[in-house]
């Protein structure tokens, strides 16, 4: 496998009236061809910012400060107007939590298709945007014949599958799906993210997932990476993340959800809340919720490693494989 996008030191900023925030500091990943990659973490550590920035749909006050992204190797942060037309939609595209808001609630869903297919030059006439565009909704199990009904005949979980066939319109190479499912029942959520998948196992296409269920993550993505505000702190294959998590942020968040198959557990939350962005302080930036920390991890910032086969991880006390273990033995003796 090699990678379809490479993301290295990207930073991207709020430009707010109280000064600047940087919601994504320094954040360095890739997704390879094929594979799913999550990203998770607790409200506002930057996961959407980089879902925006991976398609530079971000818009202002957002900005982005640094870094580069490279889409098979071109940095689409240089990127003309031309060359970002066809990188969206053709190459990457997004589906969002309302399906509703990218639906045009005044046109029928073929006449939307149609815009797709027009703006990017892949259909001759309206009768082959037809075709194409009743194939695509059979892909996704949405009847041919529901083509000339608008957004609203539809169903949520409808409107969301018409999104996503949408987004597949120009087999793009990336999708990017950030919660796509989190208005839905569980049910329906479950059904959707398998067709997803089934499609991907055909065509091929990579994806960037993005939820707040870390079970569904687990359950549907190759890999995982864990964010914690503005900074991935582990990044692992997604078995490994619940079973073997090296950061003690991933051990609480995989502690803090109920698991669908296995032992009962004992859910325990994270302690404190997520720093405060327009004011961080030296060091880790988990360090004052981390039942682990020293002062090494108050003065001195850990950096995103590779730790052999176990994965990306940013901490200076990595937990042992094994934290099958009570939570206060793991304490680090300062
Ligand atoms: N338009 C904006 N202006 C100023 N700050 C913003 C803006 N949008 C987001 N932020 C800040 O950027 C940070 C990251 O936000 P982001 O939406 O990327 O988080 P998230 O991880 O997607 O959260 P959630 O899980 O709630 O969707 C947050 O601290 C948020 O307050
Ligand atoms: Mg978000």
């Amino acid at each position: 496998m090699s990678a379809l996008i490479e993301v290295n030191d990207l930073s991207v900023d709020y430009i707010t009236f109280d000064g600047r925030v940087r919601a994504v500091n320094e954040v360095s990943f890739a997704i390879e061809e094929g594979e799913i990659l999550g990203l998770a973490g607790e409200s506002g550590c930057g996961k959407s910012t980089i879902a925006f920035a991976l398609m530079r749909l971000h818009r202002p006050p957002a900005l982005i400060s640094g870094g580069e992204i490279l889409f098979e190797g071109k940095n689409i942060l240089d990127f003309d107007d031309e060359a970002l037309r066809q990188f969206r939609w053709k190459d990457t595209a997004m589906v969002f939590q309302s399906a509703m808001s990218c639906l045009n609630p005044v046109k029928t869903i073929e006449y939307q298709f149609y815009d797709i297919f027009k703006a990017h030059d892949q259909v001759k006439n309206r009768k082959e945007s037809i075709e194409k565009a009743r194939e695509l909704l059979k892909i996704v199990d949405i009847p041919a014949e529901r083509l000339f009904d608008y957004p609203h005949q539809f169903s949520g979980g409808m409107r969301q599958r018409v999104v996503i066939a949408m987004a597949l319109a120009l087999k793009p190479k990336l999708l990017i799906m950030d919660e796509p499912t989190t208005a839905l029942d569980v049910v329906v959520q479950r059904e959707i993210l398998q067709k997803v998948y089934e499609l991907k196992k055909e065509f091929g296409f990579s994806v960037l997932f993005i939820t707040h269920d870390l079970s569904l993550m687990v359950e549907f993505c190759d890999r995982i990476g864990i964010m914690y505000s503005g900074q991935l702190v582990e990044v692992a294959d997604s078995t490994a993340i619940l079973e073997q998590p090296q950061h003690p942020y991933s051990f609480g968040l995989g502690n803090s959800f109920p698991t669908l198959k296995g032992e009962l557990k004992e859910m325990i939350g994270i302690p404190g809340t997520p720093l405060d962005l327009s004011n961080v302080p030296p060091g880790c930036r988990f360090a004052e919720r981390c039942f682990r920390v020293t002062e090494q991890c108050r003065q001195l910032e850990p950096q995103l490693i590779n730790n052999s086969h176990r994965g990306w991880v940013a901490c200076h006390h990595v937990l042992p494989v094994d934290v099958a273990q009570p939570y206060n033995s793991l304490e680090v003796d300062a």
